[in-house]
């Protein structure tokens, strides 16, 4: 994908004073992926608006054009699609280029899996050494056949997987919490006849759920002491939506955690998704003495949305709830910036999922955070910060994003409230999932500063 090719791009950012202004962030990520591929298994056109047009996103468009769908773009973050129906995939002529996104390969594995076609999934190096036998487990008890790379302990792309038709229905417990191993086989039972059962232990992201059963898909959810017990049942008639994707509460964390930090700033990011899967951060910013107020709460597309008033804030270090993790997942790498600046120690277990994202991002963090004067302490399952009580971190470091968008945006971040400017290698991945982030981090009154590359 673009942000691999070409030159490294540094990224060094400065705030100039308090940070100020009302800014919106663009539209989820994980709702951006399931609007387009459940748009393009639907029959008649469904138009989206507030798409997240990042790199990621625009992967599974080009993916579910390869396969047939008719999508266009008809303004900002306006698009339209043509689906081809439940069942009707087709093969795809050459290799699917999933970029960076974890997200698009898994989902897409999960559709590919119970249709009569073969598909070869490549990414980045990244996405290249993230493990898929989380995916391939379930999707080959469905009867698709999934040839794919060995890694170290782990098997990754490239892959080639041959769906099953009709595959077989499957009742599954998840091994791991992930909404990406949920939706994977969920999606494979909107075409397998029968009843499609994923028991889900520890609640994830519900994103697939709610948008489903919008789709028309038969659906049902109910608790049971193993957990949230969900049932799809195939093969489903998709009806095309209109869907408003609401803004990205991943992407808002970054703005909010720089408002906390800097002195002085007062800041409004607007239509901000807070779906209780997702809203994890703000619970724990807040619990941490962040102020972070709610306003005009209302319900975009189906999902809870406010606007977030965030204020400058002296924060205090917690034990985050390892309970907390499946709900602020992608948000750890910026919340470890956080306990940076907070009165004593935040210490964050629970989380060796992190290790397996788009970088070990505990390890990295750390490395970042040490190279900054950061004290800190790395464990197996989680990161011990040592809180600075609000003093500017020491800074002066050139932090390795290692292809990961939220590491790179974490140090940026973390760069505002440093006493020298911390600089990050290279800050294309950002065009994953946040494209316009330079842009709204200057609106909120930052600076950029030259580097060795601008
Ligand atoms: C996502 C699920 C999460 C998250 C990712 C998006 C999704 O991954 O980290 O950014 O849209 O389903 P896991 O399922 O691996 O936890």
């Amino acid at each position: 994908m673009n942000h691999v090719a070409g030159k490294p791009a540094s990224l060094c950012l400065a705030a100039s004073g308090p940070l100020t202004g009302d800014v919106t962030v663009p539209g989820d990520k994980s709702i951006s992926h399931r609007s387009l591929m459940l748009g393009a298994l639907a029959v008649g056109e469904t138009r989206i608006t507030g798409l997240l047009e990042g790199e990621d996103v625009l992967a599974t468009a080009s993916a579910m054009r390869a396969m047939g769908a008719e999508i266009e773009r008809t303004g900002t973050g306006e698009w339209r699609v043509h689906g081809v129906g439940v069942g009707g995939l087709l093969q795809p002529a050459t290799a699917l280029d999933m970029g960076n996104s974890g997200t698009s390969t898994r989902l897409l594995m999960g559709l590919v899996a119970s249709h009569p076609i073969t598909a070869t999934f490549i990414g980045d190096a990244s996405l290249s050494g993230r493990p898929m036998g989380r995916v391939i487990t379930p999707l080959s008890l469905m009867g698709a056949t999934i040839a794919a790379t060995p890694g170290p302990g782990r098997q990754t792309l490239p892959l080639t997987l041959t769906g099953a038709c009709p595959a077989i229905p499957l009742r599954y417990t998840l091994p791991v919490a992930s909404a990406q191993v949920k939706s994977a086989v969920l999606l494979a039972g909107l075409n397998t006849p029968g009843e499609t059962v994923v028991i889900e232990p520890i609640p994830t992201r519900d994103h697939s759920e709610r948008m489903l059963a919008g789709f028309g898909a038969q659906l049902s959810v109910t608790g049971s002491p193993q957990g949230r017990i969900i049932t799809i049942r195939g093969e489903a008639e998709l009806k095309p939506q209109t869907i408003q994707v609401p803004g990205d509460p991943s992407s808002a964390a970054f703005p909010m955690v720089a408002a906390l930090i800097v002195p002085g700033s007062d800041i409004i990011i607007r239509n901000v998704g807070l779906n209780p899967t997702r809203a994890g951060l703000v619970r724990v910013l807040q619990a941490m003495g962040g102020r972070i107020d709610l306003l005009n709460e209302r319900t975009v597309g189906g999902e809870p949305v406010a606007d977030l008033h965030v204020c400058h804030s002296a924060l205090t270090g917690i034990d985050v709830p390892p309970e907390n993790a499946p709900s602020m997942i992608d948000e750890y790498p910026v919340l470890f910036v956080a306990a940076a600046f907070a009165k004593g120690r935040t210490v964050m277990r629970g989380i060796e999922e992190l290790r397996v994202k788009e970088s070990d991002r505990i390890a990295v963090m750390a490395q970042g955070l040490q190279a900054c004067g950061v004290q800190c302490e790395e464990l197996e399952d989680g990161l011990i910060v040592e809180g600075r009580d609000g003093d500017l971190v020491p800074g002066g470091a050139t932090i390795a994003a290692r292809l990961d968008h939220r590491i790179a945006m974490s140090f940026a971040v973390l760069g505002l409230n440093a006493a020298r400017p911390v600089v990050i290698d290279d800050a294309r991945p950002i065009a994953t999932s946040f494209p316009t982030f330079v842009a709204m981090m200057e609106q909120l009154g930052c600076r950029l500063l030259p580097t060795a590359d601008h």
